[in-house]
């Protein structure tokens, strides 16, 4: 049987999920859903007409959904679901200002996907992701490794692209890593940076390196002050849909997202980025890396912020 993937909220975020997920033509069916009315019927509609142009056979079915459950039928079946529904950053705020309005936002969505799609695998990307995760799996009580969130790839996407700019290399000679929250307790993995091989401490000065931390931490912030009224998804969703497809294909794809901890590092119990190897269960495994003693030092205390914030979820 074909695969069949939903993304829930069809705004910026989840319409491009949609898209590139349509264009892998890995899938036989792309569910998009939003609360607004015909807005994911359009959508899949315009999307379905670009298959003669583009050469995909992938089905995308918009639904609107209404906030009592009404129309969520249409996920039956779903391998996995993305979601994507929340309100994005203005400029000026933190991903935690959108702590609460977007909290009920995904308790309520998680509560109709375990309804509808009990065996999926959920991916989350709504703000602020680490706690969204968290929330998510409480109000879905699907086994830890089935919810995960994508933060990981999009920070080390970033960084990447800083660092391909700043030596003017090609991406693809570039690896980076970030581990941690996707925030504030972000950690740079510079023991884990190299240009065609060669570390990046041999080729960048260290406080050119720290500018580019510090730009890759706020890089988030830079598309949403240039953007003025939304946050960004190009990135995002290229990340979020390689993830998808990760699951989908059960590759074993080993990549940085916001997976459950429990002993790894030496840290228990909470949502956190870390390198995963990704299949049809979902998580697979949390991969540990070596890290440098300042390294394994700002995990741990990422993993005590977002523990705080975690636990604070439990109640809305
Ligand atoms: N069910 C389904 N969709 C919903 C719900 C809901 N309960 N509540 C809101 N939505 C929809 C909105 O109607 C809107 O179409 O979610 C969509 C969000 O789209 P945008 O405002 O364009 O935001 P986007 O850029 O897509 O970001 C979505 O991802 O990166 C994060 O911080 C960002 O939390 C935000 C999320």
């Amino acid at each position: 049987m074909g695969k069949k993937v939903t993304v829930v909220g069809a705004g910026f975020y989840g319409a491009t999920t949609a898209q590139r997920l349509a264009e892998y033509d890995v899938f036989e069916t792309v569910v998009l859903t939003d609360i607004i009315d015909g807005k994911p019927e359009g959508l899949a509609l315009d999307l379905c007409q670009s298959r003669p142009i583009e050469g995909f056979e992938t089905r995308i079915v918009g639904r609107t959904t209404g906030v009592d459950g009404s129309g969520y039928e249409v996920i039956e079946g779903s391998d996995i679901v993305v979601i994507t529904a929340g309100l994005p950053r203005k400029p000026g705020m933190s991903r935690m200002d959108l702590l609460e309005t977007n909290a009920k936002i995904v308790r309520g969505v998680a509560e109709n996907v375990a309804k509808y799609a009990p065996h999926a695998v959920v991916i989350v990307v709504s703000n602020p992701l680490d706690e969204m995760t968290a929330l998510a799996q409480l109000a879905t009580q699907f086994p830890k490794n089935r919810v995960m969130g994508q933060a990981g790839m999009l920070d080390t996407a970033r960084f990447t692209n800083f660092v391909a700019e700043e030596l003017k290399v090609p991406v693809s000679s570039v690896r980076t890593l970030t581990l941690g929250s996707h925030g504030d307790t972000m950690v740079p993995v510079p023991s884990r940076c190299t240009v065609d091989g060669k570390p990046l401490a041999d080729l960048l000065p260290a406080e050119k390196v720290e500018e580019l931390v510090v730009r890759t931490r706020n890089g988030g912030a830079e598309v949403v002050a240039l953007l003025k009224t939304g946050s960004a998804f190009y990135a995002p969703s290229a990340a979020a849909a390689r993830m998808a497809r990760a699951v989908a294909e059960d590759s074993g794809a080993v990549m940085p997202v916001c997976a459950w901890v429990d002993g790894e590092y030496g840290i228990g119990g909470v949502y956190l980025g870390v390198e995963a190897e990704i299949g049809a269960a979902g998580v697979r495994r949390v991969v540990e890396t070596d890290l440098t003693a300042p390294e394994l030092a700002g995990l741990k205390e990422a993993a005590e912020a977002v523990r705080a914030k975690q636990a604070d979820v439990a109640d809305m």
